[in-house]
């Protein structure tokens, strides 16, 4: 067995990025089972952990590992990409423990201060910026993450300045500037409530609809070329149409947040026009994904980064695609908006296509960075149990929120006389949120069998392998 050496000596900052990530993941879903135990027993670790302030740290940390996880992925790929160093690994590096540090600090802040104390503190007086969805960072935070994406564009710039341009550089760089720009808005927040909305939209919609999408379509291409061996060119095509459907579909998409907030009538049909087309660059995502496992041309010996990759593609489409398009023409909109049902989507959009594609990186970057193609057959299988144990709970939470979400529909939004009001009819969802609790501890099942891929079968790939399959591989 011959231990492999990283092409890029520089790429090895990733592994602190894809480690701090899965810390913080971890974190992420023990508060969200707090939080699903407080739908059920209102009271629970009131007033030392209120509901809200769970809900913003699980949010907000899932907001925070998946960014780690899309530098890192840069770090990591755009040297082997541009076949060069990284500009300046010592940068990434000061840069992974600033953004950890103010990561934390916010965190305790939440947990330690009352979130009004807090904007005190920290001069929300000067310039308001707390108090929304996402977006509850202190103004400090905000700059601290202004000034670290700056500092990751430049660094990650430089790099694929100085060495080959490819099309998936270009699209991550596009992705992550596009990214870095629109969270400019979040210092934008106007007194008047209807243009605050509008604004937190351009955030977190043209986030997650819009810029966020290149950087996964990206990621998912460069995981593909690599597991498959298929011709960049074929790749190149099937990216540049992706990320075409997606601006062209994702911007104006936009207007299906903006049906009954106050904007102009017209927004019901640009929203819902443009918002039902938003499914077709994640299909064809998915075609993409399976196109590529038809044309492989060679077995990788990592078939974990190729079944999270597959998996993105699906459970991307899914989450966004279907999911989303259940709820966005404007006559539906009407009765489902800020039900379950939004929750239920935003579960499985964010799982299927952000957490798994930071995964596919994480598997099939993380062997390379530990010395090795990939991680021994045992500890794939492990890998791969989780993969289903965790897609399974994710599939049990969200089947539970919709069936919540259309009994809520049914008995508080649909009546025109004699409407349950609103915590009367969360009493009668009971039952669905027992079932998305089992979910929850299903998915915290699979997350800690991923997590414990990285201990087990310490061999590598190619020692387990019979020497044919081997000889395939390479
Ligand atoms: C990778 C896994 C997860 C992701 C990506 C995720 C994502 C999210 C997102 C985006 C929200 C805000 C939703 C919205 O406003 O519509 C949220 C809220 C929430 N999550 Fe999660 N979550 C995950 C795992 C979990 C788990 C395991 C549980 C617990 C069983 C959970 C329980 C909750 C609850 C109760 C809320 C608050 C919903 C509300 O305000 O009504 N989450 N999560
Ligand atoms: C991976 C991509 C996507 C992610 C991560 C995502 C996530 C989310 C989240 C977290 C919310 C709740 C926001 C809040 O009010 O707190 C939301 C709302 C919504 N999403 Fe998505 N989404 C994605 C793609 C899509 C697509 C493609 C569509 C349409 C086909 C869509 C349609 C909607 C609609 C209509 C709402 C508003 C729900 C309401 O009125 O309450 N989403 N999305
Ligand atoms: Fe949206």
């Amino acid at each position: 067995m011959k231990p492999i050496t990283l092409k890029y000596k520089s790429q090895a900052v990733a592994k602190l990025y894809f480690i701090g990530a899965l810390a913080l993941f971890f974190g992420q879903i023990v508060f969200g089972l707090t939080l699903g135990l407080q739908y059920l027993f209102g009271d629970l670790m009131f007033p030392i952990i209120p509901f809200n302030i769970a809900r913003m740290v699980h949010t907000n940390l899932l907001i925070v590992w998946l960014l780690m996880g899309f530098m890192g992925s840069a770090y990591f790929l755009v040297p082997e990409e541009a076949e060069t160093e990284l500009y300046s690994p010592l940068l990434a590096k000061i840069l992974f423990w600033i953004f950890l540090a103010a990561g934390a600090l916010t965190i305790l802040g939440y947990l330690l201060v009352p979130y009004a104390t807090l904007a005190e503190m920290t001069g929300n007086n000067l310039l308001a910026t707390m108090g929304r969805e996402f977006l509850e960072q202190p103004l400090p935070t905000k700059l601290g993450i202004v000034i670290v994406a700056l500092a990751f564009l430049f660094n990650i710039s430089m790099t694929v300045l100085k060495g080959r341009k490819t099309a998936i550089t270009l699209v991550l760089l596009m992705g992550l500037w596009g990214l870095a720009l629109m969270f400019l808005f979040s210092f934008v927040n106007p007194d008047n409530l209807v243009r605050d909305k509008m604004y937190w939209w351009f955030v977190v919609h043209l986030w997650v609809e819009g810029t966020w999408e290149l950087i996964l379509g990206a990621l998912l291409a460069f995981v593909l070329i690599k597991t498959t061996g298929v011709d960049r060119e074929v790749i190149d095509k099937w990216l540049y149409l992706i990320i075409t459907m997606a601006l062209v579909t994702g911007i104006l998409g936009t207007g299906h947040h903006f049906f009954f907030i106050g904007l102009p009538g017209y927004w019901q049909w640009v929203g819902s026009i443009f918002s039902a087309l938003e499914p077709i660059p994640f299909f064809m995502m998915t075609l993409f994904a399976f196109n590529m496992v038809q044309r492989r041309r060679r077995e990788h010996p990592n078939q974990a980064a190729l079944l999270w990759a597959v998996g993105c593609a699906v459970m991307g489409f899914l989450g966004a695609g279907l999911w989303g398009f259940i709820h966005t023409l404007s006559p539906v909109n009407y009765y489902t908006h800020g039900s379950q049902i939004t929750a239920a989507h935003g579960h499985l959009a964010f799982y299927g296509a952000y957490v798994l594609v930071v995964i596919a990186m994480i598997s099939y970057a993380m062997p390379l960075l530990r010395g090795r193609e990939a991680n021994s057959r045992r500890a794939q299988s492990v890998e791969m149990w989780s993969f289903w144990i965790m897609t399974i709970g994710m599939g049990v939470m969200v089947l539970a929120l919709t069936g919540a979400g259309i009994l809520q529909v049914w008995l508080q939004r649909m009546p025109s006389e004699g409407a349950m009001g609103f915590m009367a009819t969360q009493d009668q969802l009971r039952f669905f949120y027992w079932l998305r609790m089992s979910g929850g501890v299903g998915f915290l099942i699979g997350l800690l069998t991923y997590l414990s891929s990285f201990f087990v079968g310490t061999g590598t790939a190619e020692e387990e392998m019979p020497a044919a399959a081997l000889s395939q591989a390479v």
